[in-house]
C-alpha cells in the first residue's frame, strides 16, 4: 500500500536519508526500528507529506505523494492518523476537546455527533468518560491513549506512531504495545510504528525494518529479522548493551 523508493533527504550538509527503499503492506503493522537521531521521524514526516524529499518516490495506493501540491497533500492527510512523539496534546484543552479537534478541523459534523465519536474513541483506548480531564492530570501512558484516540478520530486508513512507548516505564509501555496490537486487529488498518525499542518492535510488528545510516538495512517478519546475518542488526538486538533504553 505504501511504497518508498530511493528516498533521499539532506538538511544542509547533513545527509539523513540516502536511498530508503521500503514497502509497507496494507492492513498490517510495520515497525521501523533504529537508533536515536537516525532519521526515523524525518522518514515518517515524508510519509504524511510534512517534509519533501530531495529525491525519491512515495507511492500511496499508486499515487506519488511527493508530486502532489499542498491542497492535494492536505486532502490526502485526512486518510492518516498520527500519534506524535510524546503525544503532543494541546495542554490548554480538555481530553474531549483534544480528541474532537480533527473532527472540527476536517468535518462538518454536528456537535452531538462529534461528542458521540469522541466518547467512542476514548472507550476504544480504555479511557471511557474521561472527556473532562486536562492533559496535566494524566499519566504518560494515559496521554498516549488520548493521542491515539485523537489519531483515530477520523477513522484513518493509515495510522502512524512516532515512538509510542518512549519514556514510559516497562508495564506502561507494554500496555501501550498491547493497545496498538489490539487496535490494529480490531480496525484492520495499516499501522506504521517508529521506535528505538526492540521490545516494542517485536510486540507490535508484523514486519520490522531497520533504518541505519540513511538506508533500510534489513526488513522482514519478526522471526526472519531476528535471524538476520547483518552484524549491525545483530549488535542492535544483542541485549546488555543498553541500546534499548537509549534516547
Ligand atoms: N527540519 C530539520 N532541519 C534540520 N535538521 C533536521 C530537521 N529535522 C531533522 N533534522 C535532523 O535529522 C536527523 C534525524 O532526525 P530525526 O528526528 O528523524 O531522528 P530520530 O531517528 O527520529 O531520533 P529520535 O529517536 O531521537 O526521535 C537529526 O540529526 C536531526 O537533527
Ligand atoms: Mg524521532
Amino acid at each position: 500500500m505504501i511504497e518508498i523508493t530511493g528516498l533521499h533527504k539532506s538538511f544542509g550538509e547533513q545527509k539523513v536519508l540516502t536511498g530508503v527503499d521500503l514497502q509497507i503492506p496494507a492492513r498490517k503493522s510495520t515497525v521501523i526500528l533504529g537508533r536515536s537521531g537516525v532519521g526515523k521521524s524525518v522518514l515518517l514526516k515524508h510519509i504524511i507529506g510534512l517534509v519533501r524529499p530531495d529525491r525519491g518516490r512515495i507511492l500511496i495506493d499508486g499515487v506519488d505523494i511527493t508530486k502532489l501540491g499542498d491542497t492535494e497533500i492536505n486532502e490526502m492527510r485526512k486518510r492518516f492518523g498520527m500519534l506524535f512523539q510524546d503525544a503532543a496534546l494541546f495542554d490548554s484543552m480538555t481530553v474531549g476537546a483534544n480528541v474532537a479537534f480533527p473532527l472540527y478541523e476536517h468535518t462538518n459534523l454536528k456537535e452531538k455527533e462529534i461528542a458521540r465519536i469522541v466518547a467512542q474513541k476514548l472507550e476504544q483506548v480504555g479511557l471511557p468518560g474521561e472527556e473532562g480531564k486536562m492533559p496535566a492530570q494524566l499519566s504518560g501512558g494515559m496521554k498516549r491513549r488520548v493521542g491515539l484516540a485523537r489519531a483515530l478520530a477520523l477513522d484513518p486508513e493509515i495510522v502512524l506512531f512516532d515512538e509510542p512507548t518512549a519514556g514510559l516505564d516497562p508495564p506502561m509501555a507494554e500496555a501501550i504495545e498491547e493497545l496498538i496490537t489490539q487496535t490494529q486487529q480490531d480496525l484492520g488498518r495499516t499501522f506504521v510504528v517508529i521506535t528505538h525499542s526492540i521490545h516494542t518492535a517485536f510486540h507490535v510488528g508484523h514486519k520490522i525494518a531497520m533504518l541505519h545510516e540513511g538506508k533500510i538495512i534489513e526488513e522482514g517478519s519478526p522471526r526472519a529479522f531476528r535471524k538476520s546475518l547483518n552484524p549491525v542488526v545483530q549488535a542492535f538486538l544483542t541485549p546488555g548493551e543498553g541500546k534499548e533504553e537509549q534516547a
